[in-house]
C-alpha cells in the first residue's frame, strides 16, 4: 500500500475526474511519493556515491493489485536530471508514462514529476530504474509487484511469504565515470562486484575481504516462499541459485509459467522471474544464495560472485564450504539455449483476468511485418564509439515524439527506420520505425556482438517463439513453439546467435526497442516503434497528454518553471486541499 495509504483514494479520484477528466472506471488509487537522492554506501567496501529512493538502497518495493491507479510522485534531488521507467508495465494507450527520452522530457534536478498510470490487466514482477544519464549503474531501482485480485486464483497455493530481491552486477566507480569513460570510447571492463539486495558477498571464504555487509533472507521452516528476482544490474547475464533448494519457476515477467524445477536459472539484464521456494531443509546451517557471472571467464570472474545468505529461522549455524556450482556446461552454448526454450506458458492458468493465459492463440494467426534488428559490436561513427541496430545508432529527438506530434512539429524524428539490416556504413540518426497498428509482427534479432544482450519492449508483451545459435533463415520458423511459448517482455540475445519473438501491436503510443546492456543502450543501440491509429491520428486511441506534461526541446517556451520539490510550501498544500475540499463540496451538492 502506498505511503499515503488508499485512504483518500476515493477523494482524489473524486479530485482527478472533476479537475483532469482522467478516471479509470472507479479502480483503486495507490499514491507513492518517491524521493531520489545520492547517499553514501559501501556495498563492496569502498564508500561512494549511490542513488537512494527514499534513503533506501535499493529503494522501497512498491506493490499494488491488478487495475489499480498508480500515481507515483518522483522528486528528482540529484545534481542532474531523471527519468524513471517501468519495464514491462504496459501503459496502455499512454507512452506519456514510460519514462524514457522519446516519450518524456528528463524531470530536471530538483524538480518533481508525478507519474500516473493504470496498471490494466496486470500481474506479475517488475521493477523501476532511471532510464537515462547511465544513472542504472548507481542505483536508484526497485522492485514492483502487482498482486492478483482477489477473485482470481492464482495457479499454485497462496505462498507463506514474499520475498522480491535484486541482483547485478556492480561497479565502485560512479555512473559519471563510467559514462564519461563510453564518451571517451572505452568500455567499461569487469565489474567490481554482484550486488543482491545492494549489499555484497556474504565472506563465504577468505577472497572476500573483511567489513562487507551482507544481505539475509529470513525464513522459517516448512514454508513457502514466493521469491521474486530481478536482475537490475549493468550489463551481465547471473546464474541464480539456492544451496540445496529447488528453485520452483511460476512466474516470467507477468505471465505465469508452466511450473518447472530447477537448480539453478539464468537472469539476463532486466529480466524478472518469480520461484516458490519451500524451505525442506534440516537447517543443520545456513544455506548460501547465490548470483554469479555467466557467459564470461569463470576463473577471471570468479571474484565478482554475489552471495546472500538464506537464514531459517531455527538455523543451527552459518552456511560454510564451497558454494554451490554453477551449470556446467562449459563450451557446449545448447545448455543455456535450451533452459531458455523450456521457459514455457502454462495456457490454462488465468492471468490477470478470468480467461486462461492461452486463450489468444498466437500460433494461429498469420504474420503481417517482418523485422529483422541485428547489432554488431560497437564501431566507430564520426570519430564517436556507437552502438546500432541495423546500422543505425539512435539519437534522441529533442522533443518527445508523440509530444512533438501533438503539436504537429515536422522533422524532429523520421519514419524510416529500416526493417532489416543494410549494406552501407552505420550511421547516427532520429529513426524510428513506422509500425501499423494492430499488425502482428515478427522481430528477428541477430546478435553479432560478442557478449550476449538482452531485448526489451515498452508497451508490451511478446511470445518468444524462437532462439538459437548460428544464422536466422527462413527454415528457422519451422522450430518456432506456436503453441507455449512465454510472453514476457525481455529476452536474451546470444552472441553468434538469434531469438524471434510474435507481438500483436495493439497499443498506440511511442514505444522503446532497446538493448537492455546499459552501455551498448547508451551508445545508442535503440529504436522506437510509433504506431498510431490511422483512423484517427491517435486523437481518440490514443490518451491524451497529461495535463502536467513537460515540455522540452523545441516546445520548451511552453514549460512553466517549477519551484525546488523539495521545498513545497504551505500555501501550495493548502491549496491543494483546497480545491479537493472544493470538488468534495460540489459532489456534495450535487448529491443532495
Ligand atoms: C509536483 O508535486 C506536487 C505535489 O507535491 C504536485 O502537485 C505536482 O503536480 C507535481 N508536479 C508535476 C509536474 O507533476
Ligand atoms: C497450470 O495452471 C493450472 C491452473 O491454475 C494449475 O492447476 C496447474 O498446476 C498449472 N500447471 C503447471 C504445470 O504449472
Ligand atoms: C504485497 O501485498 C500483498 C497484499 O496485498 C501481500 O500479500 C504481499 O506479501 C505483498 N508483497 C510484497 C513483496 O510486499
Ligand atoms: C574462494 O571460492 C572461490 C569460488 O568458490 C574459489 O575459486 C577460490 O579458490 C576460493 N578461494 C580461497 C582462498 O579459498
Ligand atoms: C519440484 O521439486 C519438489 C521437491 O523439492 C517436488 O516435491 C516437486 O514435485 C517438484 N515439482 C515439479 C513440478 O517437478
Ligand atoms: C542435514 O542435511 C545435510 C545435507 O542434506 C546432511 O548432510 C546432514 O547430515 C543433515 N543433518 C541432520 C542433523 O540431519
Ligand atoms: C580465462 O582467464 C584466465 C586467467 O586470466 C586465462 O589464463 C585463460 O586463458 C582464460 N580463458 C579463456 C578461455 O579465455
Ligand atoms: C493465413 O494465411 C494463409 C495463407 O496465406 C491463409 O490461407 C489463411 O486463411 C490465413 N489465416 C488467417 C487466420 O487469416
Ligand atoms: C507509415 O505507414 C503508414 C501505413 O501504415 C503509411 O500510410 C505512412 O505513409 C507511413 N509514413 C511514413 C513517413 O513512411
Ligand atoms: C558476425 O557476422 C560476420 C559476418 O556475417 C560473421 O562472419 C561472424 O561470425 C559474426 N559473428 C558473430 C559473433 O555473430
Amino acid at each position: 500500500m502506498g505511503l499515503f495509504g488508499l485512504r483518500f483514494y476515493c477523494l482524489v479520484c473524486i479530485g482527478l475526474v472533476l479537475s483532469s477528466g482522467v478516471c479509470y472506471g472507479g479502480d483503486p488509487f495507490a499514491n507513492f511519493d518517491l524521493e531520489f537522492a545520492y547517499v553514501t554506501a559501501s556495498p563492496l567496501g569502498v564508500p561512494q556515491q549511490v542513488i537512494a529512493v527514499n534513503g533506501k538502497f535499493p529503494g522501497p518495493v512498491l506493490n499494488v493489485t491488478t487495475n489499480y491507479n498508480v500515481v507515483v510522485n518522483v522528486r528528482n534531488q540529484l545534481d542532474e536530471s531523471l527519468l524513471v521507467t517501468w519495464p514491462g508495465i504496459e501503459m496502455r494507450r499512454s507512452s506519456w508514462q514510460d519514462g524514457v527520452l522519446g516519450t518524456n522530457c528528463p524531470i530536471p534536478a530538483k524538480w518533481n514529476w508525478t507519474y500516473q498510470f493504470q496498471v490494466k490487466d496486470q500481474i506479475g514482477s517488475y521493477y523501476y530504474v532511471p532510464s537515462i544519464n547511465f544513472q542504472r549503474a548507481a542505483g536508484g531501482f526497485g522492485g514492483f509487484v502487482i498482486t492478483n485480485r482477489k477473485i482470481i486464483s492464482l495457479p499454485f497455493n497462496t505462498p507463506d511469504g514474499d520475498i522480491v530481491i535484486t541482483i547485478g552486477d556492480w561497479y565502485t566507480r560512479s555512473h559519471k565515470d563510467l559514462r564519461d569513460a563510453l564518451d571517451d570510447g572505452k568500455e567499461l571492463g569487469m565489474p567490481d562486484g554482484v550486488l543482491i539486495n545492494g549489499k555484497g558477498p556474504f565472506q563465504y571464504n577468505s577472497s572476500v575481504p573483511d567489513g562487507i555487509e551482507h544481505a539475509t533472507l529470513n525464513v522459517d521452516p516448512g514454508k513457502t516462499y514466493r521469491v521474486r528476482v530481478v536482475n537490475v544490474g549493468v550489463s551481465t547475464c547471473l546464474n541464480f541459485r539456492i544451496q540445496n533448494h529447488n528453485l520452483l519457476l511460476a512466474e516470467a515477467e507477468g505471465h505465469y509459467t508452466s511450473q518447472q524445477n530447477y537448480t539453478s536459472l539464468d537472469i539476463h539484464v532486466g529480466q524478472s522471474y518469480s520461484f516458490l521456494v519451500t524451505m525442506d531443509q534440516n537447517a543443520s546451517s545456513d544455506y548460501y544464495v547465490v548470483a554469479s557471472a555467466r557467459f564470461v571467464n569463470q576463473s577471471e570472474w570468479q571474484r565478482v560472485t554475489g552471495v546472500a545468505v538464506l537464514h531459517y529461522s531455527n538455523s543451527k549455524g552459518k552456511a560454510s564450504g564451497p558454494l554451490p556450482d554453477p551449470p556446467s556446461d562449459g563450451n557446449d552454448n545448447s545448455y543455456a539455449v535450451n533452459q531458455a526454450m523450456s521457459i514455457r506458458m502454462n495456457n490454462s492458468a488465468s492471468g490477470a483476468r478470468p480467461n486462461p493465459q492461452g486463450s489468444f492463440r498466437y500460433g494461429s494467426i498469420n504474420v503481417t511485418d517482418v523485422y529483422t534488428l541485428r547489432n554488431i559490436p560497437p564501431t566507430t561513427i564520426d570519430g564517436k564509439l556507437r552502438a546500432t541496430y541495423n546500422g543505425i545508432s539512435f539519437v534522441n529527438p529533442n522533443t518527445p515524439v508523440r509530444l512533438a506530434d501533438n503539436y504537429k512539429l515536422k522533422g524532429s524524428y523520421k519514419l524510416d527506420f529500416p526493417s532489416k539490416p543494410l549494406n552501407r556504413p552505420p550511421t547516427m540518426d532520429r529513426s524510428l520505425i513506422n509500425a501499423t497498428y494492430k499488425a502482428f509482427v515478427e522481430i528477428v534479432l541477430e546478435n553479432n556482438d560478442t557478449v550476449v544482450q538482452s531485448f526489451h519492449m515498452d508497451g508490451y508483451s511478446f511470445f518468444v517463439v524462437g532462439m538459437a545459435y548460428g544464422e536466422w533463415t527462413e527454415n528457422s520458423r519451422g522450430s518456432y513453439n506456436r503453441w507455449d511459448a512465454i510472453a514476457r517482455s525481455t529476452t536474451q540475445v546470444f552472441p553468434g546467435g538469434w531469438t524471434a519473438i510474435l507481438v500483436y501491436l495493439d497499443n498506440v503510443g511511442a514505444w522503446n526497442l532497446r538493448t537492455v546492456n546499459l552501455d551498448r543502450w547508451y551508445l545508442g543501440q535503440e529504436t522506437y516503434m510509433r504506431i498510431v491509429n490511422p483512423e484517427d491520428d491517435g486523437q481518440k486511441t490514443e490518451q491524451p497528454p497529461p495535463d502536467n506534461v513537460f515540455f522540452c526541446g523545441d516546445l520548451a517556451h511552453f514549460q512553466k518553471p517549477q519551484r525546488s520539490a523539495a521545498a513545497l510550501s504551505i500555501q501550495e498544500l493548502t491549496k491543494l486541499n483546497f480545491k479537493l475540499l472544493l470538488t468534495l463540496a460540489a459532489v456534495v451538492y450535487m448529491v443532495i
